[in-house]
């Protein structure tokens, strides 16, 4: 008694399965039809290391800074693994570093002297410290560990 339900139902899900199929091809490029694979898949990795220099031998720590490059007393903006972030030298051959992200709302803040000055809304931190000078930033910036090896700063 359900036959000729059961098949109209089949029909149609057939079909529709074969309208499916017949838009997503009509809707895709050559390279981009269901389940064949990427264009080129022998092509390299298409995120290189985005700061264009050369990766460290595996087990060492890449260059951030040359340390000849921060003044004492003062500081450096640099990059480690994509991020911006500050390095310091309060003292001679004594080294801090900072994420460069305010405490605020994210701003991108700027060595100056011996404070770090969010171009923002004018929070300014200690250089050496992190610490919050003028406001509005509410939190000192994040510490970042770095170290000195030779006459390079590296990631600690
Ligand atoms: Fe830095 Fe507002 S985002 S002071």
């Amino acid at each position: 008694m359900t036959t000729n339900t059961d098949v109209s139902r089949r029909s149609l899900i057939l079909i529709g399965g074969a309208g499916s199929v017949l838009a997503l091809a009509a809707c895709s490029t050559p390279d981009e039809s269901p389940g064949s694979a990427p264009a080129d898949s022998s092509a390299p990795d298409p995120s290189p290391d985005s700061s264009g220099t050369e990766s460290a031998a595996p087990g060492a720590s890449a260059e951030i800074a040359k340390l000849a490059d921060i003044p004492v007393g003062g500081s450096v903006a640099a990059e480690l693994d994509g991020k911006p972030i500050l390095i310091s030298q309060p003292t001679a051959g004594s080294i801090v570093a900072f994420s460069a992200i305010c405490t605020h709302q994210g701003c991108v803040v700027n060595p100056a002297q011996d404070t770090l000055d969010c171009p923002c809304h004018g929070s300014r931190y200690d250089a050496a410290t992190g610490e919050v000078l003028d406001g509005p930033a509410p939190l000192p910036l994040e510490k970042v560990t770095v170290a000195v090896s030779g006459e390079s700063v590296v990631a600690g």
